[in-house]
């Protein structure tokens, strides 16, 4: 089955392009490039070269916007699609806070268009990149689907308000069969060493600091805070491996099977691990030990924030196996054989 992939040439998108030929599946891929380069869909190619021989095939590629009426026509009508997943979209929380109207206007914009013309095509099949960000400050844990949607920044309310125009089109409009995945905190890298996190400018996420320092690039991480109430004082997070993360697309895809049903999924691990535990794994797969000092706490952190993942396990037959040592010696294998991103 053909699947279009927004945003296929980004972090996640290309990891999952890879599992998506290794599962079967034919992937083609929309991307404006304004977060990643074509050295991603040149290393996603090889990596599929070889390590997928039996895929073979090349992965058809637009470079465009996805608020391109036009060229998402284009696409469908020279693709047999069968399903879309939507990775395509604006993710710095921070950045949502100095520029809210330039994330609610991508974000919103380009899934409104896709909908749009997916449903003139009766391409109906969708699986939405969410994120834990939807549940806000967690008040229980670990989060489970049924916690209500809300969220303390535009860039966690533009997954909050898709949400919610993906459950209304699916219980007013038949035939919809759609599937949102929130993704808890992506982390580390392809095995080939090939593919990974390579952020613009300073990280603003923990593991691509963390690797920058390993790397000689920053001098020491900051770690924010360690007075939060967690068994070591430092935040505790849910880190996904991104080859788990990629899975679980394909795992959502064969599981569209629910039309007029709207369905969401935690994307974790279900285990918590703080910042100090983090760059203690991190320096086990450097070899080292790497700098860091402790500062002041970073405005709208909390504590914790970790996953009940039951549901995706029971429903998709998915769970993570990866751990956060495989994510640190991806993400050293990648960062240390490319120092300066691609
Ligand atoms: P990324 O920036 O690496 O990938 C996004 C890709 O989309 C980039 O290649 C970018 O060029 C492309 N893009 C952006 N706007 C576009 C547009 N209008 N038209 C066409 N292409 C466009 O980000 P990522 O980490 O791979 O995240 C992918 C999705 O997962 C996003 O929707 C993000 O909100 C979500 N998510 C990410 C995380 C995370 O920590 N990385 C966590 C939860 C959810
Ligand atoms: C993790 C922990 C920090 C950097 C963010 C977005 C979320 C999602 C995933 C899109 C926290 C600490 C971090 C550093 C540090 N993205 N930290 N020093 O904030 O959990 O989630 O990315 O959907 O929406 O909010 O991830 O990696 O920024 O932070 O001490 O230099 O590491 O305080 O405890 P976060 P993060």
């Amino acid at each position: 089955m053909d699947v279009l992939v927004t945003g296929g040439a980004g972090y996640i998108g290309s990891h999952t392009v890879i599992e998506l030929a290794a599962a079967g599946f034919t992937p083609v891929v929309i991307d404006n490039y304004s977060n990643s380069s074509p050295h991603a869909m040149e290393r996603v190619r090889k990596i599929l070269g070889s390590s997928v021989p039996s895929y073979g095939g090349d992965i058809p590629f637009y470079e465009g916007d996805v608020r391109d009426s036009a060229l998402l026509d284009q696409i469908f009508e020279e693709h047999n699609i069968g399903a879309v997943i939507h990775f395509a979209g604006l993710k710095s929380v921070g950045e949502s806070v100095s520029q809210p109207l330039s994330y609610y206007r991508t974000n919103i914009d380009s899934t409104l268009t896709l909908l749009d013309r997916m449903y003139a095509h009766r391409v109906l099949g969708l699986v939405f990149s969410s994120s834990a960000t939807v549940y806000g400050v967690p008040e229980q844990l670990p989060l489970t689907e049924s916690m209500p949607r809300r969220s303390t920044n535009p860039y966690g309310w533009t997954k909050v308000m898709i949400e919610q125009i993906l459950e209304d089109l699916t219980n007013t409009q038949e035939g919809w069969n759609i599937t949102s995945l929130r993704y808890f905190n992506p982390v580390g890298a392809h095995d080939s060493g090939l593919i990974g996190e390579n952020p613009r400018g300073i990280p603003n996420n923990l593991l691509p600091y963390v690797s920058q320092v390993a790397v000689g690039k920053r001098d020491r991480v900051m770690v924010f805070g360690d007075d939060y109430p967690t068994a070591d004082g430092t935040g505790v997070r849910d880190y996904i491996h991104i080859t788990d993360l990629a899975r679980a697309h394909v795992a959502a895809l064969r599981h569209l099977d629910h039309p007029d049903v709207y369905k969401a999924y935690n994307i974790g691990t279900g285990r918590g691990v703080s910042v100090l535990e983090i760059i203690k794994a991190f320096s086990a797969a450097v070899g080292r030990d790497l700098p860091y000092e402790i500062v002041a706490r970073r405005p709208g952190d909390v504590a914790s924030c970790y996953a009940s993942a039951d549901l995706a396990r029971e429903e998709l037959g998915w769970s993570a196996s990866l751990t956060v040592e495989d994510a640190c010696r991806d993400s050293w294998a990648w960062q240390s054989n490319n120092p300066d991103g691609f």
